[in-house]
């Protein structure tokens, strides 16, 4: 085993019966990804709090809850009352995230920071040890569906660099675009979980996708 961790991204799913969707991939995947936007800091809308609220009855996937808004942290305390497990906020959108990490951290939930492609890992290296997850974009952020973009590899190795040479235990997570060509690709440079939208809840039967992924991980 690998031991790389799938997280599903709900973004891709049927949004008209996602308890339905979530159930085909409960016992393939690891986490699942809830990709939260605002229209603001990204050009696109998706779900928040009561969607949430809502599917945590239905399910006991962990939570890894990415917020794409321009104020990650005000809806933190209402998004662990939903029943989020982990949340990751844009380094481009908290430029100081001590205070929100902190707080974070108090109310019980994991912490993760999350760069756009352009933005150099030395953006949140300063900030990395408050950090569960370092999340890099392989995709812009605001849609599902696009290309896997070839610069984040070495971005992940860097970052899977910076946390050996601590001896740290920080996943690393890669998020878009991650297909059974590119998943392993991203493992091989340093990423401990990929974030899969389009290929699993846009195939047939998403189980077999996520299984798939895995195959293509072990056979690198
Ligand atoms: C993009 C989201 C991603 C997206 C991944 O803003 O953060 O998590 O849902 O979807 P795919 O796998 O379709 O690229
Ligand atoms: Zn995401």
């Amino acid at each position: 085993m690998s031991g790389v961790k799938i997280a599903p991204s709900l973004l891709a799913a049927d949004f008209s019966r996602l308890a339905d969707d979530i159930a085909r991939i409960e016992e393939a995947a690891d986490w699942l990804h809830l990709d939260v936007m605002d229209g603001h800091f990204v050009p696109n809308l998706s779900f928040g709090i009561p969607v949430i609220e809502s599917i945590r009855e239905h399910t006991r996937l962990f939570f890894d809850c990415h917020v794409m808004t321009t104020n990650p942290d005000y809806f933190l305390d209402e998004l662990s009352g939903a029943g989020i497990d982990l949340i990751t906020m844009h380094i481009e959108a908290i430029p100081d995230p001590e205070g929100p990490a902190k707080r974070t951290r108090d109310i019980g939930l994991g912490f993760g920071l999350v760069l756009n492609p352009s933005t150099p890992f030395a953006g949140v290296a300063p900030f990395a040890e408050l950090c569960d997850v370092v999340v890099l974009m392989s995709v812009e952020p605001g849609h599902g569906g696009q290309e896997f973009i070839e610069t984040v590899l070495p971005k992940v190795e860097e970052a899977r660099e910076w946390v050996e040479n601590r001896g740290l235990a920080t996943d690393i997570q890669v998020d878009g675009g991650i297909t059974p060509e590119t998943a392993p690709r991203a493992v091989d440079a340093g990423a401990t979980v990929l974030v899969a939208g389009t290929s699993v809840f846009g195939a047939d039967d998403p189980a077999d996708s996520i299984a798939e992924l895995r195959r293509a991980i072990e056979s690198r």
